[in-house]
């Protein structure tokens, strides 16, 4: 066993986040893609540390998640993995890394707990996912199902809310009931009408996690850079769901200019930063 294996032992496990929400307390996730973010995720406390496949848009300057990869995937989780002592730690499974066939995606998402020594995967999809699902609990791995507002359908669906017309909203209730009856331990739900996510809640008997979907999830996801204010100026961030907690590019960019200007200025380094 590696030495962050080890570690991993003493993760967050699911049967804690259920019993947590089960407790009538509300389940916290953040998004990390390196290992200082993972380090800072872990250490203030929250449930779940996700190694989303925002990580394209967040972190590789893609427009989409669709062009992530299983290889940027396990680069990235591996890092995560060595900042996250205590958090559960789970990985997305990135476009085409489960949708070609079902052999393939167990070995995907064998190749994340395996390699990236994550503790659970998330898959996004409802009735269609719903057998995958199944079959990874059934041989030892974790799922967090994902449905509404799904990213890698970005083509079909566009970045809109979900489950605004009834007959979207019972196919979004049918699809957590699937995810919810094959084993997955929560179920993220993205950019759906605070009521639905709250019907839907209140049906489930395992956690929702939400994102865009209101306080009356069982939980709350956010995605790190935007919570933080990481990629203001580049088009990142101003999601109306996003609460802004701190403007960190700002003070990175002040950081930064000040440093061009010392050094332009004779400033740095001083006295204190050289060697007799
Ligand atoms: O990829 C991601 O970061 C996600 C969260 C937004 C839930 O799926």
């Amino acid at each position: 066993m590696t030495y962050s294996a080890k570690k991993a032992v003493r993760s967050v496990t699911p049967g804690a986040i259920q019993a947590k929400w089960q407790r009538g307390e509300k389940i916290t996730m953040l998004t990390a893609y390196d290992y200082p973010t993972a380090r800072l995720v872990d250490s203030a406390g929250v449930d779940i540390v996700l190694v989303g496949d925002s990580l394209g848009m967040e972190e590789l300057g893609y427009s989409t998640t669709l062009p992530v990869s299983m290889q940027e995937m396990l680069h990235h989780v591996k890092a995560v993995r060595r900042g996250t002592l205590r958090a559960l730690l789970a990985a997305d499974m990135p476009f085409l890394s489960y949708q070609i066939n079902e052999d393939e995606a167990v070995r995907n998402a064998g190749r994340l707990i395996q390699e990236g020594e994550a503790n659970a995967v998330k898959i996004e999809g409802g009735t269609a996912v719903a057998p995958l699902v199944r079959r990874l609990v059934t041989i030892g791995i974790p799922v967090i199902g994902h449905i509404g507002l799904t990213p890698q359908s970005v083509n079909v669906m566009g970045w809109r809310v979900q489950g605004r017309t009834e007959e979207d909203a019972d196919r979004l209730k049918a699809d957590a009931e699937a995810l919810q009856e094959a084993g997955a331990f929560a179920i993220v739900i993205e950019l759906m009408p605070k009521m639905l996510a709250g019907e839907l809640t209140n049906a489930l008997s395992v956690p929702t996690i939400g994102i865009g979907s209101g306080p009356l999830c069982s939980g709350q996801v956010l995605v790190t850079s935007d919570l933080i204010g990481l990629r203001q100026g580049d088009g990142g961030g101003g999601y109306r769901h996003v609460k802004k907690y701190v403007d960190v590019s700002a003070v990175i960019s002040d950081a930064l200019a000040e440093f061009r200007r010392e050094v332009e200025g004779g400033l740095f380094p001083g006295d204190e930063q050289s060697f007799d």
